[in-house]
């Protein structure tokens, strides 16, 4: 029996995974969730409720009934947004609140390209082909600094960089679902890649994948 084609595409902040995993959803006309819009929204509410974002019980409540046609919206796209979603990822009850609905995405027969810091361990292990997305920190925050200055923000490279080892090193040091590379993950480093080689190499190696899992 042929499975659902259901890609897994992990790795640090502006690693270029969205980028790499809206590519690959064109490419195979699949559905795609990016999962760390669901941990911005989640902080981006607390923080309008005037809540604290180590405030976990506040924090799982709003992830249980987070309104997930409302991800994708400019305030989930800023540095602030970023930064609150990474500190209420760190909560178990917050994740647990996350997973079925991440899981029933990844469960579609339709298959699905799911993006995000666990989706290949966590998420979907099963995936029949999995990314994990990396660069140097330097390439990071200069890409991330170019779509937050783009969106009108002013920041500075040195602090974007700052924000980034901040949250690479919270990402992996969590207890719960850390960010982490899945031992059957292919890696891809895209530090000197331009978006369409990124976008190629992501492409064969969801084919070679896509040939083992076929046997
Ligand atoms: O990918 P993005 O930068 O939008 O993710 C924001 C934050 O959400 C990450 O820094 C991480 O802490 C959290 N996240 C996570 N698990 C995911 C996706 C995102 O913990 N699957």
């Amino acid at each position: 029996m042929i499975r659902p084609l259901v890609i897994a595409v992990d790795g640090p902040a502006a690693s270029g995974k969205g980028t790499i995993a809206a590519g690959l959803a064109r490419v195979y006309g699949l559905p795609q969730l990016d999962t760390g819009l669901l941990y911005r929204a989640v902080g981006v509410a607390v923080l309008a409720k005037g809540g604290r974002l180590d405030d976990e019980g506040l924090a799982a409540q709003v992830a249980k009934t987070l309104d997930l046609t409302l991800l994708d919206i400019p305030a989930h796209r800023t540095r602030a947004a970023g930064e609150a979603a990474s500190q209420v990822a760190v909560h178990p009850a917050v994740r647990l609140a996350l997973l079925e609905a991440q899981q029933a995405f990844a469960r579609q027969p339709t298959g699905a390209v799911i993006d995000g810091r666990d989706i290949g361990t966590v998420i979907a292990p099963n995936a029949i082909a999995k990314l994990f997305v990396t660069a140097s920190p330097e390439v990071r925050a200069q890409r991330r600094w170019k779509q937050l200055s783009g969106q009108g923000e002013t920041v500075s490279l040195a602090e974007v960089l700052e924000d980034i080892r901040i949250r690479d090193a919270r990402d992996s040091a969590r207890d719960s679902a850390p960010l982490t590379r899945a031992d059957d993950a292919i890696l891809l480093d895209t530090s000197r890649m331009t978006i369409d080689e990124a976008a190629d190499a992501a492409r064969r190696i969801v084919e070679a994948a896509r040939i083992r899992s076929n046997g």
